[in-house]
């Protein structure tokens, strides 16, 4: 069953002011330009940005890296914007685009690669009229962040009388939460916080900031988002993709680290904080920090690791884990991660949350269950206590992160014909369907925040240490305790046994998706 949508054209959405922001005049400095993040997710991002009328027209991109690249450079982001969609190489307006797009190449840790680079910036500045903005974008392996930052200082780069400086910095922001204070202070010796844009793309998806509206646009959820009413709440970020190549990165990460500490908490955030006295970067910080510092210490028997095997992906035979270049055959690296945890809080004490994530799962989805409690009294049951359609369903409501954008609320209806019987059946609201466009890739909202020198979507050092504060414990305990059944899931399955058996402890189910 579907919700009556309402369509809301994209004229309608330019008209409402939102497509109003544009960024100041910037040369937008990427380090680490060779990597994959640059081509396929950033460049494209950017050149969607410029022909949406979002960027000044003051604006240059400039790629830096080790290899000594120029044309090929160009060349390489003209392909990754034409893989992106929705433009033809040969496009006059691509072409303009790409003139704004220059290449530096130095060693990060290189005193003189800076001075020059220095000397770029400021022709640059000359020939776009970017007039000192700088936008510096670390994509590097994380051994350089804090040397980068450093250089930038020691080099004038900095600080400008002339144009805002600011900085984002990719994660993995630290390993642990000791990594993590060290790389703040680093930073923070540099840059003052309002500089610092630390990088969740997560916060840049429109579904996890609708996970907001949703509930303090509506005078119908809030009353109900609590103990009281809620059974308990699941997240998954699941994907049916593989390490990808990234194999020296993998080995040291693993899931925990990859994506539970950061985008994981972060929509866990989003579910369970409180209302923000407004929609500004210091009240959601407050808020969601709130959150993470109620989570008690999680108990190691409520923790599940698990590693891929060799298995089918989407009919496909894929291999397993140990078996990917560059991952050593013997690993330990966990590919999947599941959590129970519980926010003690007056909101929330009780509710267990259970949070999963996994490389070489069924299929790609993220989404958020919230469960229902049970009405008090069954009423349209049979004598087994079961309705027509099987065990009697509580209220759910499920917020589809990706794909297929949405949320929808299952409910009870009286199945048609002489006898009381019900059924589950869902209401849905589809992004796509009710507006017209999918929701846009994350990276595109936050480059432009930056660019504005809006921190609301980004992590603060505060929230980042408070995650790691929560999984430093857990990834001790594990490497403590090395697994002694790794392979312990099959690719295209939903994880290991013990996954299951976290939920069913308490009578519980994993949500189907
Ligand atoms: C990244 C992780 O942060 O997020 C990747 O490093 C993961 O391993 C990716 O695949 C998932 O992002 P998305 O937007 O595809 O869900």
């Amino acid at each position: 069953m579907a919700t009556t949508e309402v369509k809301i054209s994209p004229e309608q959405i330019k008209a409402s002011g939102v497509t109003e922001r544009v960024a100041e005049p910037c040369i937008v400095v990427i380090f680490g330009a060779s990597g994959d993040l640059t081509k396929k997710k950033l460049l494209p991002a950017l050149y969607h940005l410029d022909q949406s009328g979002l960027l000044p027209e003051k604006f240059a991109v400039v790629g830096v890296a080790r290899r000594p690249l120029k044309d090929e450079f160009v060349n390489d982001m003209r392909d990754g914007i034409v893989k992106g969609g929705g433009v033809e190489s040969g496009d006059a307006r691509l072409a303009d685009f790409l003139t704004h797009v220059n290449y530096h190449s130095m060693n990060f840790d290189d005193a003189d690669g800076y001075v020059r680079l220095k000397t770029l910036l400021e022709s640059l500045d000359k020939k776009y009229g970017t007039n000192g903005g700088r936008l510096f974008y670390l994509a590097t392996a994380p051994d350089y962040f804090a040397e980068i930052v450093d250089q930038l200082g020691a080099h004038g780069m900095a600080r400008s009388e002339k144009g805002p400086v600011r900085v984002i910095i990719e994660k993995p922001f630290g390993h642990d939460l000791q990594s993590a204070r060290e790389l703040n202070d680093n930073v923070n010796k540099v840059l003052s916080e309002d500089q610092i844009f630390r990088i969740d793309h997560y916060l840049g998806k429109e579904t996890v900031q609708n996970i907001l509206v949703f509930r303090f646009a509506n005078g119908i959820f809030e009353p109900i988002w609590n103990r009281n009413f809620i059974d308990h709440v699941q997240i998954t970020a699941a994907e049916s993709i593989g390490i990808e190549g990234r194999g020296p990165f993998y080995e040291k990460a693993g899931a925990l680290r990859d994506v539970v500490q950061n985008h994981v908490m972060e929509l866990l955030s989003f579910v369970a904080m409180e209302p923000p006295i407004s929609f500004g970067a210091a009240p959601i910080r407050t808020e969601k920090i709130k959150v993470w510092k109620a989570i008690q210490r999680i108990p190691m028997e409520e923790t599940v690791r698990g590693q891929y095997g060799a298995g089918s992906v989407d009919g496909e035979s894929v291999i397993g884990y140990r078996e990917e270049s560059r991952v050593d055959p013997a690993s330990g690296t966990e590919t999947f991660a599941a959590l129970r945890l519980e926010i003690e809080n007056w909101r929330w004490a009780g509710v267990p949350f259970y949070v999963r994530a996994g490389k070489r799962l069924a299929k790609r989805s993220t989404e958020i269950t919230i469960q229902f409690k049970q009405p008090p009294l069954l009423l349209f049951k049979d004598s087994a206590g079961r309705s027509k359609c099987g065990d009697i369903q509580p209220n759910v409501i499920s917020m589809r992160i990706q794909p297929n954008d949405g949320i929808s609320l299952r409910f009870a209806a009286k199945v048609p014909g002489p006898t009381m019987q019900s059924c589950p059946v869902d209401m849905d609201f589809d992004y796509a369907t009710a507006f017209g466009v999918s929701s846009a890739n994350g990276y595109e909202r936050l480059l432009l925040d930056a660019m504005m020198g809006d921190a609301t979507l980004f992590a603060h050092r505060d929230g980042v240490e408070a995650t790691w504060a929560l999984m430093t414990p857990i990834l001790e305990g594990w490497a403590a305790n090395p697994p002694k059944d790794f392979p312990n899931y099959a690719a295209g399955s939903w994880g290991p046994a013990a996954s299951d058996e976290l939920l069913a402890r308490d009578g519980r189910k994993w949500r189907q998706l």
